[in-house]
């Protein structure tokens, strides 16, 4: 395991895009596995610039997103397939056939996350898997509690992650329910780079990198992996014992 702490959210997230861009250097047919949400969004800014200013083609590479709200049309505004076209897939030469995301509003979820599962591992797997982490230390929304073995399905979002999320939401009201790739699926990752900012995630990140290894924070089952790295900024590493890079 390896952890960075970098000054700064900006700094943080060019390092995060940096290490993308390497991958996509390295491997143009690379298969991504992506998270959504507030911590991703300066790395994928910088790599649209990469797109836009360095040439850097995405034009052979495989995507797929971590989770989706279940029960949310695929144009609501908040649903994930959304964010993703708005801050990352419309502004890159993606083909549109390689492009991932559950479907949350697919009649059968249960043969929605069977799909998606085969799909990940029809493409080979994912060379590079990029996570946030939840204040409660989820990934994916692989909740606390959820099994090392599992895979994509549909889970319950637990209320302080709903609550979190609600702001996304009109009614102020996030959905109970969604579909994300399992710990297993995330585990099968050749790489993993965890990306935490701000000081609300210091307790998860503590708890991730420096507490027990436990289900009951998902993301301290990553430091079993052989090649994770954790990108932080400083006050999301505020609460561990360990110093700086
Ligand atoms: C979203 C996802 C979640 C987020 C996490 C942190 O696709 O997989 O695990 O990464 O909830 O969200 P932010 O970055 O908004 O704090």
């Amino acid at each position: 395991m390896h952890a960075r702490v970098l000054p700064h959210y900006e700094s943080m997230s060019a390092a995060a895009a940096a290490i993308v861009a390497g991958k996509i250097h390295e491997k143009p047919d690379a298969v991504l596995l992506l998270p959504t949400g507030t911590t991703p969004l300066g790395m994928y800014r910088r790599l649209v610039r990469l797109h836009d200013e360095g040439g850097l083609s995405f034009a052979r590479a495989t995507f797929f997103n971590l989770d989706e709200y279940l029960g949310l049309p695929p144009d609501h505004p908040a649903s994930y397939r959304v964010y993703m076209r708005e801050n990352f897939y419309d502004h890159i030469d993606a083909d549109p056939g390689q492009v991932h995301v559950p479907d949350g509003s697919a009649p059968d979820p249960e043969a929605e996350c069977e799909r998606y599962e085969v799909a990940i591992r029809e493409a080979g797997g994912a060379d590079l898997c990029v996570l946030g982490i939840g204040r409660n230390g989820h990934i994916g929304f692989n909740e606390p509690g959820a099994p090392f073995d599992s895979r994509t399905r549909v889970v319950r979002l637990s209320e302080s992650t709903r609550l979190v999320n609600a702001a996304d939401f009109e009614e102020n009201r996030a959905p109970e329910k969604a579909i994300t790739v399992g710990m297993a699926t995330v585990f099968e990752a050749r790489e993993i780079l965890l990306l935490a900012s701000g000081a609300n995630k210091a307790n998860a990140v503590a708890a991730a990198i420096e507490g027990e290894v436990s289900e009951d924070v998902p993301a301290s089952m990553l430091r079993r992996h052989p090649n994770v790295t954790f990108l932080l900024d400083h006050e999301s590493a505020a609460a561990m014992e360990l110093g700086d890079e």
